[in-house]
């Protein structure tokens, strides 16, 4: 069983929805045809993701196995006062974000960032055993750079199935792309419209996107809303295809039900001389971590 074949290509991004927002868009991206939820522990929506799934269930418009449902360990960051977690911590969590999911497994479980200098390896074995006991079906982790990978293979243990990380046009991650796909570690690709002048703009939904960014996205003369014109499509389709067509999955968040639609119905290809255009558009490292890019992290 590879991560490859059974992870669906487009899942709905949870992170900034409230429980009850988690459950309404949970519930309505399930009618729409999405199969893949994507929370956290760190998310504090996992009971409303609960509600949700529960009631697509029990109306039918799914069987659990059909279901592809991600959450995530928060491994502690002692920057800001927290504990590394050990083996035992990790398991803890696991277990509180089944009960909060309401499940008996989840399919894919992630250390949500490498923040625990001293004790990653540790909470690898934990998400390793895991996976041995079929409490998940994959594991994985996000925001790990090479470096990290690098740590888990000098430990010989497997290597994640996928790494969950910031990638759009703005921060391509070119290396990491090509060791992860080397590896054939899936990648999962998360703040897709980034770019986009509609992205994050409710009063404490910070980044480190600059007031140049900002302009760009409303400029007439972004890339993305040429494209956008020329395939007749919305610019938000622009960035999602761009990642599918490198073969990443990705999350958009949306708490909007006509975006949602928009999100994740339409059918383009965008030309090789436009893929080209956009690799122009590289900036660099990552935006959406207002506390820094966590692939940083030493
Ligand atoms: N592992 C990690 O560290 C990490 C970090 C960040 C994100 N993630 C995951 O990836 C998911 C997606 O990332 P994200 O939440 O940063 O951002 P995103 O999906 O790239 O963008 C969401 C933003 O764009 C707006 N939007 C959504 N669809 C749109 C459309 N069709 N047209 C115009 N605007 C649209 C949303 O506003 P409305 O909601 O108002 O529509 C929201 O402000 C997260 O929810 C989370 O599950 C993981």
């Amino acid at each position: 069983m590879t991560i490859h074949s059974n992870i669906p290509s487009i899942g709905l991004g949870t992170y900034m929805m409230s429980p009850d927002e988690a459950e309404m868009m949970t519930y309505e991206a399930i009618k729409i045809g999405y199969r893949h939820i994507d929370t956290a522990e760190v998310y504090r929506n996992e009971q409303g993701v609960a509600k949700g799934l529960e009631k697509a269930l029990t109306d039918g418009l799914v069987s659990r196995s059909e279901l592809f449902i991600t959450t995530k360990v928060f491994p502690g960051n002692e920057m800001w006062g927290q504990n590394q977690k050990s083996f035992d911590d990790v398991m803890e969590s696991f277990d509180n974000s089944l009960k909060r999911l309401k499940l008996d497994y989840v399919d894919l479980y992630l250390i949500h960032s490498a923040h625990a200098n001293k004790k990653r390896i540790e909470q690898w074995k934990a998400l390793v055993e895991l996976k041995d006991s079929g409490k998940i079906s994959f594991a994985g982790v996000a925001n790990w750079n090479i470096n990290h990978f690098q740590e888990i293979n000098d430990a010989n243990l497997s290597l994640p199935d996928t790494n969950q990380i910031e990638l759009h046009p703005w921060a391509q991650q070119p290396e990491l792309v090509k060791f992860l796909q080397d590896k054939n570690v899936h990648i999962i690709a998360y703040s897709s419209l980034v770019p986009l002048s509609t992205w994050r703009q409710k009063d404490g939904e910070n980044s480190l996107k600059t007031k140049d960014m900002e302009n760009e996205g409303f400029s007439d003369e972004s890339l993305f809303k040429i494209l956008a014109n020329k395939y007749n499509v919305k610019e938000s389709q622009v960035l999602l295809q761009w990642a599918l067509q490198l073969k990443y999955a990705i999350l958009p968040k949306t708490i909007k039900i006509p975006r949602l639609k928009e999100n994740f119905h339409f059918s383009f290809v965008i030309e090789e001389e436009d893929m080209l255009l956009i690799q122009k558009e590289n900036k660099g490292g990552g935006i959406t971590w207002e506390w820094g890019d966590p692939l940083l992290v030493k």
